[in-house]
């Protein structure tokens, strides 16, 4: 019997769909990766054992313990995952994982805002569809490009998230960023709330801004590019500001979530 404890798995790639331009949905069995919460990630290898060399972090997009299953959601943006989009149906998959920590009090009774930017919404979904099967207040704020580089709306259909969607160029729901959107729902929530996000580090930083001026707490999921994925090499080190001294922590380990007050994105 595998141990609870493990960490290296041999998943089977049960479905692939490519669901936007270059974006691939992978469903894999996973008994022992389907306990993960929504936040974790997993590192895939891919290719070869030396090219590349390392490992790729992805996020779990959606975990089914009872159907011992995970769904990973992942964007062609280099080699690597542009080798991950030629794998098949029966194929086996190696999995290191579930690594990190989730973001916390997904299951308090505040209403939460869930914002992602671009492949930043694959945490956010499944936070959504959590806290909507525990029928607590969410709302689900994405933004993007362009609508042909987001998933079709039927994508959201199935689990009911009903997502507010923004584009830069105005292709599908309203146009602009996801913080001017995120800037309006501030405006309109007055109880008290939790922002969690994901996305590039120019719109985590507004995240914090905008979250900060509206007295909200703010989770943010870091992309960091990554070693080991496990806490020893300290390649995806980030800097924080913790009373007024700045100090280093591991994304791999000591996130990927992380509490948005801390996280330094310098001056
Ligand atoms: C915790 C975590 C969760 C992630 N979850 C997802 C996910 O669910 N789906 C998904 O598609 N992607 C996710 N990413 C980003 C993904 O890991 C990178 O896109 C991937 O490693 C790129 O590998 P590559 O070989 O295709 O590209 P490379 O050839 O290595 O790089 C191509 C481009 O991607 C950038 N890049 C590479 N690695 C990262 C990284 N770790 N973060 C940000 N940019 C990077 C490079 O700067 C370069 O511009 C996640 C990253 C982290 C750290
Ligand atoms: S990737 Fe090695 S310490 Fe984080």
């Amino acid at each position: 019997m595998e141990s609870k404890d493990k960490l290296v798995h041999r998943a089977l790639l049960v479905a692939k769909k490519e669901i936007a331009a270059g974006w691939y949905l992978f469903d894999l069995e996973a008994p022992l990766l389907a306990r993960a919460a929504p936040g974790q990630f997993v590192q895939l290898r891919i290719g070869s054992r030396t090219d590349p060399l390392l490992r790729r972090p992805l996020s779990v997009h959606y975990a089914d313990p009872e159907r011992g299953r995970i769904r990973l959601l992942s964007r062609v943006s280099g080699g690597g995952t542009a080798l991950a989009a030629s794998y098949r149906q029966g194929e086996e998959l190696d999995l290191l994982g579930p690594l990190g920590q989730g973001f916390p009090f997904l299951d308090r009774e505040e209403p939460a805002l869930l914002v992602g930017g671009g492949i930043g919404m694959a945490p956010l979904y499944f936070a959504a569809v959590q806290r909507r099967r525990a029928a607590l207040p969410f709302e689900l704020l994405l933004g993007g490009r362009s609508s042909a580089l987001l998933p079709p709306d039927d994508y959201f259909s199935g689990d009911r998230l009903r997502p507010l969607i923004v584009t830069d160029d105005g292709s599908r729901g309203g146009k602009g960023t996801v913080t001017a959107l995120l800037e309006q729902r501030l405006e309109k929530v007055k109880e008290p709330l939790r922002v969690h996000a994901c996305g590039p580090a120019p719109m985590l930083a507004r995240v914090v801004e905008l979250a900060r001026s509206a007295g909200a707490a703010v989770y943010l999921s870091l992309e960091a590019r990554m070693g080991c994925g496990v806490g020893a090499c300290l390649g995806c080190v980030h800097p924080f500001l913790r009373e007024g001294r700045i100090e280093y922590r591991r994304v791999c380990r000591d996130g990927p979530v992380f509490d948005g007050e801390e996280v330094y994105f310098g001056d």
